[in-house]
């Protein structure tokens, strides 16, 4: 017979087992929320050709004046008269995941950019900490819903990071790791040594070169160290440097020197970029939220680079796309070719593509030549 006490006991119980099971499945989605893909058919493409800034798109490519418009103006000028120029390309080295992956795409028939890249920089800041992706920009961040995403831990930058100052001291303590040969730079690993051995003398001696994002100056030592007649380092954070053939500026003012007049423009013989581009646009490090931060900084790259000139370029490579808000994108399949399209890939150096969705550590140097501003053969 059960008494009052044992029914007592027994709904209790029940409650407290719905409870816990839900305490349980409670926690556990904010880690692993993620959102199926579900549309995968379209042409990211002809998608990516109308991408907005500030709500508008550029006008279409425009080439009766046989120039490329880039970002409002044709990327090589000056000493070509706003011709397009003939470019060699250096043969591809097939990567076998690339392969796999067909991120050895056919090159678009059209490598033209088609919005003005430079208005991001005057977007305004991520004042407060976005925890989640707003519900008007889900389609834009996810390439309409193809690519998933996952909420856990999170990041935000409550301030400025402060003026930094680099000085030849700091250089020279990377150049001697360099003159050693250790394992360099963000990732402790000898990627570097790949590009800077096979490039040197076509990308970085007696050269002018830029690194796009840089918290630390490694790349910049290495540059340097491997005699480029000018390094110029641009990134949002302030910094100060004081180092023989090393300028810092943002890229606001970069942006703003680019546009105010033909001969203020600068053209780079080779871009440098680690770990940068795939924070960029997700407002951790204060930024603005930007879906297309990344690809619009590989459009303002091709208008920088001289056509043909070599873009050194790592991101997080994973055989399948992942947005891990907000702290990085994981780049496969669907994002990478568009990350790619303006840029003719060379070749991948070192590390492989990553198979871990959760994991943002394999990140080669993948070695691209830019398409913009060269003659089509
Ligand atoms: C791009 O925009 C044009 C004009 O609004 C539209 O006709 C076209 O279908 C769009 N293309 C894609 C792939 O969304
Ligand atoms: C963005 O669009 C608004 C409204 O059309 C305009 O007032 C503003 O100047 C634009 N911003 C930039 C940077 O073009
Ligand atoms: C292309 O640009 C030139 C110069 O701005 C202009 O005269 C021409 O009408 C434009 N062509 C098209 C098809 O928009
Ligand atoms: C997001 O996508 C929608 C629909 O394509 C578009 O209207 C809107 O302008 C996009 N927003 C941004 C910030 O790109
Ligand atoms: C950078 O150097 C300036 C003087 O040259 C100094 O005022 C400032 O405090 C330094 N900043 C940092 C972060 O060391
Ligand atoms: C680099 O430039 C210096 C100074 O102009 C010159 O002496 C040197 O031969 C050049 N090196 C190469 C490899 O072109
Ligand atoms: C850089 O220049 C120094 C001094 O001229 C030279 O000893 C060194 O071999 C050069 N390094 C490279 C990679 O060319
Ligand atoms: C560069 O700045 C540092 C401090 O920021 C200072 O100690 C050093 O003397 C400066 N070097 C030169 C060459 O001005």
């Amino acid at each position: 017979m059960m008494t009052k006490q044992d029914i007592f006991d027994i709904i209790l119980f029940i409650i407290l087992l719905i409870v816990s099971t839900l305490l349980v499945f409670e926690k556990t989605p904010t880690h692993t929320i993620s959102i199926a893909p579900q549309r995968v058919t379209m042409n990211f493409h002809l998608y990516a050709q109308n991408l907005t800034i500030n709500g508008t798109v550029d006008p279409p490519c425009n080439r009766t004046q046989d120039i490329y418009i880039c970002s409002g103006y044709c990327p090589w000028s000056n000493t070509h008269n706003d011709k397009l120029i003939a470019c060699s390309f250096l043969p591809r080295i097939l990567h076998p995941d690339f392969v796999k992956l067909r991120i050895y795409c056919t090159p678009e028939p059209d490598s033209c950019p088609t919005y003005d890249a430079w208005l991001k920089d005057t977007l305004p800041p991520t004042l407060e900490h976005i925890k989640r992706i707003p519900y008007s920009l889900y389609a834009n961040f996810t390439l309409d819903f193809s690519i998933p995403v996952r909420y856990g831990l999170q990041n935000f930058l409550t301030d400025d990071i402060l003026p930094r100052n680099w000085t030849n001291e700091e250089i020279e303590k990377y150049r001697m790791q360099l003159q050693q040969r250790m394992n360099y730079g963000l990732n402790k690993n000898k990627d570097i040594y790949l590009a800077l051995d096979k490039y040197a003398s076509i990308a970085v001696i007696n050269k002018s070169c830029a690194v796009i994002g840089a918290e630390y100056p490694w790349i910049e030592a290495a540059l340097l160290e491997y005699n480029a007649s000018m390094v110029t380092t641009i990134e949002h954070a302030t910094i100060f440097s004081n180092v023989t053939r090393l300028k810092t500026i943002t890229p606001r003012a970069f942006a703003q020197k680019q546009q105010s007049g033909t001969r203020s423009r600068e053209f780079f013989d080779s871009v440098w970029s680690y770990s940068s581009l795939e924070h960029d646009g997700l407002g951790q490090y204060r930024d603005p939220l930007n879906p297309y931060g990344d690809l619009q900084t590989m459009t303002k790259i091709a208008c920088i680079l001289r056509p043909g000139g070599f873009l050194f370029l790592g991101v997080p490579l994973n055989i399948k796309d992942h947005l891990q808000y907000n702290l990085y994108r994981l780049y496969g399949p669907i994002r990478l070719p568009l990350l790619y399209r303006y840029f003719h890939i060379v070749e991948v150096l070192g590390a492989t593509v990553g198979k871990d969705i959760y994991s943002n550590e394999i990140q080669p140097f993948v070695v691209l030549q830019n398409k913009v501003g060269c003659k089509r053969s």
